[in-house]
């Protein structure tokens, strides 16, 4: 990231004085000005030669708007990206054909995108930024021509300074972006995939994500705020003072003192002959907050720190950061506390992709995610396996959620052909320290997690690449501590990589945390990847059976929650030591929602090409597995779910286990009004017995199963019924929220239900649904969750699956009505209301 400075003396004080006339024409703010270059790109899927140029001419190419994935339109393909591999993590033995590994979808090859540059005119006494949030991948930027970056990472966030490529006329910035075939193990997306901003500041200004700050001391009564940061200069003899003010969760400015008069360099007075240094002023102070307002899942408060530099009477805004106020520690004696009070985390991974959307990052879409978690209790995420999208962490900073944001999933010793080893050498430590910056200031990251099952584990020099990456972050944020998720259990604990790590996380190993906490010197640990049990929702396969890498002819696995893959668990597996061991501080199940690639336990079955791991399915909609954690993690409102469902035609006399996810202490079941029998949670003895209510040897009627659940005092708290569908009749349509944003990017998305003529869902209905919307807004795409399903998620038709399906809606740039019409054959057709404003 270099800079040209002048150092001529009359030139500096040229750009001074102009400097200071537009200061004082924009009334004494700051010069700042962000650009969202969300509009006005060209894209083409190939190479072009020349396409940096600005005079190239791209007239004939597609216009898109950002973010965008050239690669979610598809179409599906068992040739994209085969993988014929020997995954060594999943125990295999020979090499075999891996077809939907990543998704099958074209993410391989080169794109370009070229857009104008919104006119800046004379630069003066300002500079330039371009900040991306990730570009998929090896990113070569060109601003008129000239490569002012390049990125491999593709997940990693960046800035350049590109002042002096800018001219007064017309500014061409154009990206080149490439991704190698077998370079992941899931599907990553590709091209401009997260936001790129042009951010033009005042030269007396600090650079992008140069302010940190922590909250050394957090309590109900009182707490210190450290702000540490540097600004660059361009002037010599003035005096100067920092100052840092705060507005409250409400918008209202705080009362805050001076705790620390800054130990280097709040108000320094440089002597008129002391030489000037160019960028690094350093401030560093704190200042205590009475009573502040604490900052926790469940009441995510968030303050502003409004940092300035003061020049006499003149005030510069350096920096606007949201921050909260809390403490987090971790301890032997009790595992992990928020403001001093000990709790689990009850966490899910997150792949960055948003189904039909692909990898293009949409602020709406998170949020649906983020609310249908909160729904089931969900308070910490833990962003596999690299870097998010900057919209999640404000989001989880502004609803409520823990994040342990990490890294990579490989360094040095690569797990697929053409993945990061290739650069890890090089970029690691920048990549790192990026994110650390990036999202120092956000109060829901706990911990920076360096890695995921990275082979370096066991491989040599490994110990030492964790400690160094470990430094960085340290170097980075001393706020927080580091973490990974191992596999290697033994390796990790012989050869001292666990016990290099601030806190280890183990994917799938409950049945040596005892074993590790004895070990391990800091005495507390986590689940960072647990269960990996594999569902396809509204999928029952009989008879009811645990099982291990079990595949089905449907090419689906089974929503009685019994399959998991053969080194992974079941829930209640996790549970059991969760709920006995104190410093075993909570679990991140993999995975909330499913995700684009992974089809395990069909990675060599064509056409699986997404994963069956999600609590909720690739389309956001819940999978009863939703209800077994939200009986257990949900604690402020009850949780009674049956299934399967009650729609059998053909299994009439056959047996049918019914299962109850609960949080009631027990429950009675009812099959056409006749009693089951009365369960309650077993103490001992069979895992799935603890926390599953279960009814294995009912006998399948159709008419209604009933269940109805007691409260400790053995009264009826809630009941549920579970209808015999008929014949499907008609559609009902629900979208998650019907007023959006006049943005071009909201969307609402609206599940769709096949039903019978008595509003019944019927559970098997697969019918091809059409999509049609008029009005303030289009079509955007449709999901079904349904793994094997090939048809593209634009298309406006799909099957439902499962009886249904979700459909997505944008909103247009002007206000107005928006209707979206379903219509399936032989059936009454569904119609919601959307309005946009
Ligand atoms: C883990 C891995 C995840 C995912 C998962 C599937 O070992 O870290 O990325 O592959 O297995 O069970």
């Amino acid at each position: 990231m270099g800079t040209d400075y002048t150092n001529d003396y009359l030139g500096r004080m040229k750009r001074f004085l102009l400097g200071v006339w537009m200061l004082m024409s924009l009334g004494g703010t700051a010069l700042g000005q962000d650009f969202s270059l969300e509009k006005g790109w060209k894209f083409y899927r190939g190479d072009a030669k020349g396409a940096e140029r600005p005079d190239f001419d791209d007239s004939h190419w597609e216009t898109v708007r950002i973010p965008h994935d050239w690669a979610i339109y598809g179409p599906f393909s068992d040739n994209n990206d085969r993988q014929t591999v020997r995954i060594e993590q999943n125990g295999e033995k020979e090499a075999t054909t891996k077809t939907g590994r990543t998704g099958g979808l074209p993410y391989t090859g080169i794109g370009w995108y070229r857009c104008e540059l919104p006119t800046l005119g004379e630069l003066y006494d300002r500079v330039a930024y371009l900040e991306f949030d990730g570009a998929m991948s090896h990113a070569r930027v060109y601003v008129n021509g000239a490569e002012v970056a390049y990125r491999p990472y593709g997940y990693v966030p960046f800035w350049t300074e590109v002042t002096k490529h800018l001219t007064t006329g017309r500014n061409v910035l154009a990206v080149r972006l490439e991704n190698k075939e077998q370079s992941s193990r899931w599907y990553p997306g590709a091209g401009l995939y997260r936001n790129v901003t042009l951010r033009v500041k005042g030269t007396l200004s600090v650079q992008p994500w140069s302010i940190s700050i922590t909250t050394p001391e957090a309590y109900t009564g009182y707490a210190k705020v450290h702000i540490r940061g540097s600004f660059r200069a361009e002037w010599s003899g003035a005096q100067y003072e920092v100052r840092t003010y705060f507005l409250g969760p409400k918008g209202d400015t705080v009362k805050a003192e001076l705790f620390r008069p800054v130990e280097t360099t709040q108000v320094r007075r440089p002597s008129p002959t002391q030489k000037v240094v160019v960028g690094d002023n350093p401030f560093d102070m704190a200042y205590v907050l009475d009573r502040p307002k604490l900052w926790s899942p469940e009441s995510p408060s968030l303050y502003t720190a409004i940092t300035e530099l003061v020049l006499g009477k003149r005030v510069i805004e350096l920096g606007r950061e949201r921050i909260g106020i809390r403490s987090i520690d971790f301890s032997k004696a009790y595992g992990f506390r928020l403001n001093e009070k000990v709790r689990k985390l009850k966490g899910v991974c997150l792949h960055h992709d948003l189904g039909p959307l692909g990898a293009a990052v949409n602020k709406a879409a998170l949020k649906r995610q983020l609310t249908i978690l909160k729904d089931l209790g969900v308070d910490a995420i833990r962003t596999t396996h690299n870097p998010p999208a900057p919209e999640l962490i404000k989001l989880a900073d502004e609803m409520g959620f823990f994040t342990i944001v990490e890294a990579f999933d490989e360094w040095k010793t690569p797990k697929v052909k053409n993945g990061y080893a290739a650069d890890f050498d090089a970029w690691a430590e920048q990549d790192v320290a990026n994110m650390v910056q990036r999202f120092r200031n956000s109060p829901s990251v706990i911990l920076w997690s360096i890695g995921n099952e990275v082979p370096d584990q066991w491989a040599e020099g490994g110990v030492e690449r964790a400690k160094r990456l470990q430094a960085v972050c340290h170097r980075e944020d001393p706020s927080r501590r580091v973490t990974a998720g191992m596999d290697q259990y033994e390796a990790v604990m012989k050869n001292g990589f666990a016990a290099a790590l601030d806190v280890a996380g183990f994917n799938y190993k409950p049945h040596k945390y005892r074993e590790a906490l004895a070990q391990l010197p800091v005495g507390f640990l986590y689940g960072s990847e647990t269960a990996s049990t594999v569902s396809s929702r509204g999928v029952y396969e009989f008879p009811a059976l645990i099982g291990k890498n079990v595949t089905h002819p449907d090419g689906q696995s089974s929503s009685y929650d019994l399959e998991y893959c053969w080194w992974s668990q079941l829930p209640e597996d996790e549970w059991a030591q969760q709920d006995s061991i104190l410093q075993v501080m909570g679990e991140f199940v993999w995975t909330g929602f499913d995700y684009l690639g992974e089809p395990t336990p069909y990675d060599e079955k064509w056409p699986s090409h997404s994963s069956y791991f999600g609590i909720c399915d690739l389309a956001g909609l819940p999978k009863d597995r939703y209800y077994l954690y939200r009986s257990r993690w949900n604690t402020a409102k009850p949780t009674l779910h049956a299934l399967p469902h009650w729609t059998w035609p053909g299994r009439e006399g056959q047996t049918t286990p019914v299962y109850v996810y609960t949080s009631y202490p027990k429950a009675e079941l009812f099959v056409n009004g006749k009693s089951q029998g009365v369960r309650t949670f077993a103490k001992t003895g069979n895992r799935q017995d603890r926390y599953r209510l279960r009814w294995n040897e009912v006998v399948y009627q159709p008419g209604n199963l009933e269940v109805v659940a007691y409260n400790a005092q053995g009264k009826e708290a809630e009941r549920r019924v579970v209808q015999t569908a008929g014949k499907p009749a008609a559609l009902r349509l629900e979208a998650d929220r019907t007023r959006l944003k006049a943005d071009g990017k909201d969307l609402a998305f609206v599940t769709v239900s096949v039903v019978d003529a008595d509003g019944n869902l019927c559970p098997q209905a697969a019918d091809e649904l059409r999509f049609a919307v008029t009005g303030a807004g289009s079509y955007r795409a449709a999901a079904n969750g349904d793994p094997t399903c090939l048809t593209a998620f634009h298309e406006p038709k799909l099957k439902a699956f499962s009886g249904k399906l979700v459909v997505l809606v944008q909103a247009a740039e002007q206000a107005g009505p928006i209707t979206l019409t379903v219509t399936g054959a032989g059936l009454k057709e569904g119609v919601v209301g959307l309005v946009v404003e």
